[in-house]
């Protein structure tokens, strides 16, 4: 006697990232993590506990600050989708960036993605965040190499830099 297993049928799914329109076909309930590192090319996204808990894979879905390794890619079609690679521009670093690089702000680099759109996310509310509004905002995100004053003293340079302060 034979038997069959029947696989999920794959969806095309649709989004734009970074500006960009994307197609991917995909199981639903695949993580968004895993189709944007490997069907989009996107390896900004890191992975690191793989639960919601680290914020390393973070990204901007519809403007929200989500952990793309709890999103089924079903719930990103037509969304709108920000990754760090969409945050520089040809040849010039976005002001976090560049901040993290001259503040100390990334060691490993496996959390600074996360980091870094977790702080893009904060300044574009709120541009000229406390000590305290900027650890709250980062909170979500962990690091197990900085200690995090260089990197809330990077978002705070930024914040210095881009308000001109
Ligand atoms: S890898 Fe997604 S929250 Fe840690
Ligand atoms: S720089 Fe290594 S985990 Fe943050």
């Amino acid at each position: 006697m034979s038997t069959t297993t029947h696989q999920p049928q794959k969806s095309e799914i649709s989004f734009t990232v970074n500006g960009q329109r994307a197609t991917v076909h995909a199981h639903p309930m695949e993580r968004l993590l895993d189709v944007l590192r490997q069907q989009v090319n996107l390896t900004g996204v890191k992975e690191g506990c793989g639960e919601g808990e680290c914020g390393s894979c973070s990204i901007l879905m519809n403007g929200v600050l989500v952990n793309s390794c709890l999103v089924p890619i079903l719930q990103a079609n037509d969304a709108d989708i920000i990754t760090i690679e969409g945050l520089a521009s040809q040849d010039r670093l976005h002001v976090l960036q560049q901040a993290f690089l001259d503040c100390g702000g990334a060691q490993c680099g496996i959390c600074t993605p996360g980091m870094i759109l977790a702080a893009f996310h904060l300044l574009s509310k709120n541009p000229q965040p406390s000590r305290e509004e900027i650890g709250e905002a980062l909170s979500g995100n962990l690091c197990r190499c900085t200690g995090y004053t260089q990197i809330f003293e990077s978002v705070a340079e930024a914040a210095r830099r881009s308000t001109g302060r």
